[in-house]
């Protein structure tokens, strides 16, 4: 996001000379070398957790901006760009989803004091949904949503805000509340708020398989 520099400065970070310790410095004013943006992003990585307590403070409408331009900029399967949005704040429509938009057996009644909800919902196109499955066996939209999700929480976890991705809802009962019509499908709800104990979360790196695990190198 901003802080770690605009794509269009790429090329200046490139212009950078090493440093004794093997450092890289840039002299140019775009917020770091190429390598520093990484560390950056890495490190927003890792510092994301799911958040399950918020405080009540709003959301300010310039960060849901960003956070939702995050996940427009994401890419996807023939730039069918599936995802929709419904960004909830009203307190009696966060109530509905959670009273009637999740599921029973998983205790969530912590998102009511999450200040926003996103419901990012899927419509369904022939192309990536009926055509290109039928041919690669892969169902493309379910991919993009994953993206422009994690891209949401990302720039909220950058602008210091709490997040959760909750999937354990009832589409059919979120498309009635959110008013969707049937050709969009609600795949998750993501809480958005600021976190009642920052840095309270477990680290992900430390509960994580190892790479070893996951990993064939060829
Ligand atoms: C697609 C998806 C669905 C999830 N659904 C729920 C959910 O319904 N309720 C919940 O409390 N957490 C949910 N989570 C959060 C996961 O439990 C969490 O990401 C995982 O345990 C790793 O913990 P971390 O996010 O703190 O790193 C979901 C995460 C994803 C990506």
């Amino acid at each position: 996001m901003r802080r770690h520099g605009h794509p269009g400065t790429r090329d200046a970070a490139m212009t950078t000379q090493p440093h004794q310790n093997g450092s890289v410095e840039n002299g140019q004013t775009d917020g770091g070398s190429s390598a520093d943006r990484a560390c950056g992003l890495i490190d927003l990585i890792a510092r994301r957790v799911s958040c399950r307590a918020y405080k009540p403070d709003p959301v300010p409408e310039p960060h849901l901006h960003q956070i939702l331009e995050a996940a427009r900029l994401a890419p996807s399967a023939c730039n069918q760009q599936p995802w929709r949005f419904a960004v909830v704040r009203d307190p009696v429509v966060r109530r509905r989803i959670v009273e009637e938009g999740f599921l029973p057996g998983a205790k969530m009644t912590w998102a009511l004091d999450a200040p926003v909800h996103v419901v990012i919902g899927m419509e369904r196109s022939f192309v990536t949904h009926r055509l290109a499955p039928t041919v690669s066996g892969v169902d493309y939209p379910w991919v993009d949503i994953g993206i422009a999700g994690e891209h949401l929480v990302l720039a909220a976890t950058e602008l210091g805000l709490g997040t959760c991705w909750i999937g354990w809802i009832k589409p059919r009962a979120i498309a009635g509340i959110v008013g969707w019509p049937g050709s969009v499908r609600p795949v998750v709800v993501i809480t958005i708020g600021y976190a009642r104990d920052p840095g309270s979360g477990v680290p992900p790196r430390s509960r994580r398989k190892d790479l070893d695990q996951l990993v064939r190198w060829i």
